[in-house]
């Protein structure tokens, strides 16, 4: 076990090495570092990242994993080559593709996100589980981030490989991604371990904001305070630092992410009509059990004064509310 363990990190540290230097001194190369530096992508965060190239034959690590002297079942196991569809032998599990190497809890290399060049599907392919990887357990970044999020006692979380990457170069040193939107329970108690504050910041588009709703009580549960980023117009954080540049990023969505329950307002209002009366009194019923959730009294006494007048109810009224659903909720 543990042997394969050894053996299986020493092949993905190769393999992490092979994808590097394809992308930087190669050909084949070229249109992956063409389609990097489209993408924004400077020296500095090629190399800060270990970012790699995949060409797009099926034995580049055959070959070099072979000469190296590993077995290529082994291999397989590890999730770095796939098996023949039709016949014996393997292939490379990752062909042309933008390479995002994953560090474990040791900051060694486990796992590998490979992203095509153009449309298709998937989109990213990542490593299957193995001895070294689990998805449910694993944070893109962690290992790296670890120490800047010690300090500020506060941890950012991207979906994305590339929102986490360009945040990084924003100044968010603090940053790690769910690899999708996917957050675990897991996730959440590694994480609180250290770090008091969690800024979710998922996509703006409705998968993403369904997601980045999803984990408030996973995070809350695990006991981070919790804010959130909302993005604009169904942007990506990546999209939104282009257009927007990465000062107005940290200002905009990390200083300025909302609280956790103003999120769920923002939220809960989008499937509200509020020009309309039943509407209006619907949201307000759904606000004040939101509301009626924080144990802080401060806390619930800010945002019913905002919703009183906001909608021209009297405090007294919603106070009195918010004590009838903690009564039915205790
Ligand atoms: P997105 O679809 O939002 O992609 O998925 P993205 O991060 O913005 O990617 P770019 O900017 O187009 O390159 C968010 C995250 O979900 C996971 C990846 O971790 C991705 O970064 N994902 C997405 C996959 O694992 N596989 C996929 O096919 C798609
Ligand atoms: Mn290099
Ligand atoms: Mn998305
Ligand atoms: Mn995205
Ligand atoms: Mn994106």
């Amino acid at each position: 076990r543990q042997k394969e363990r050894q053996t299986l990190h020493e092949a993905h540290a190769y393999a992490a090495k092979l994808y590097h230097y394809l992308l930087r001194n190669t050909e084949a190369g070229k249109p992956a570092m063409d389609y990097l530096r489209s993408r924004g992508f400077t020296d500095k965060l090629i190399e800060e990242f270990g970012l790699g190239y995949a060409p797009a034959r099926w034995d580049t690590l055959v070959q070099g994993l072979h000469k190296q002297g590993f077995e290529a079942a082994e291999m397989e196991r590890g999730g770095l080559l796939s098996r023949k569809q039709e016949g014996d032998g393997f292939v490379d599990r990752f062909r042309d593709r933008v390479m995002f190497p994953i560090r474990d809890g040791e900051g060694k290399v486990a796992a590998f996100a490979g992203r095509l060049l153009s449309d298709g599907q998937p989109k990213y392919l990542n490593s299957p589980e193995s001895p070294l990887f689990s998805k449910s357990r694993t944070l893109y970044r962690l290992h790296e981030a670890r120490a800047s999020i010690r300090r500020s006692r506060q941890v950012v979380v991207f979906e994305g490989y590339v929102d986490c990457i360009k945040a990084w170069a924003a100044g968010v040193t603090n940053g790690v991604a769910s690899m999708g939107t996917a957050l675990t329970a897991e996730h959440a108690a590694l994480l609180r371990r250290f770090a008091e504050e969690a800024i979710v910041c998922y996509d703006g588009d409705d998968a993403g904001q369904a997601a980045a709703r999803k984990s408030i009580p996973l995070l809350e549960g695990a006991g981070f305070r919790v804010r959130v980023s909302v993005l604009p117009g169904r942007m990506d954080p990546d999209e939104y630092i282009s257009a927007n540049g990465g000062e107005a990023f940290v200002r905009e969505m990390i200083d300025g992410a909302v609280s956790a329950v103003k999120f769920q307002l923002i939220y809960l209002r989008k499937s509200h009509i509020l020009l309309e009366e039943d509407g209006k009194i619907r949201y307000l019923r759904e606000a004040v059990r939101l509301v009626a959730r924080r144990d802080s009294p401060t806390e619930r006494e800010l945002l019913l004064k905002e919703l009183a007048q906001e909608f021209g109810v009297s405090l007294d009224t919603l106070k009195q509310e918010v004590l009838e659903v903690r009564k039915q909720e205790k």
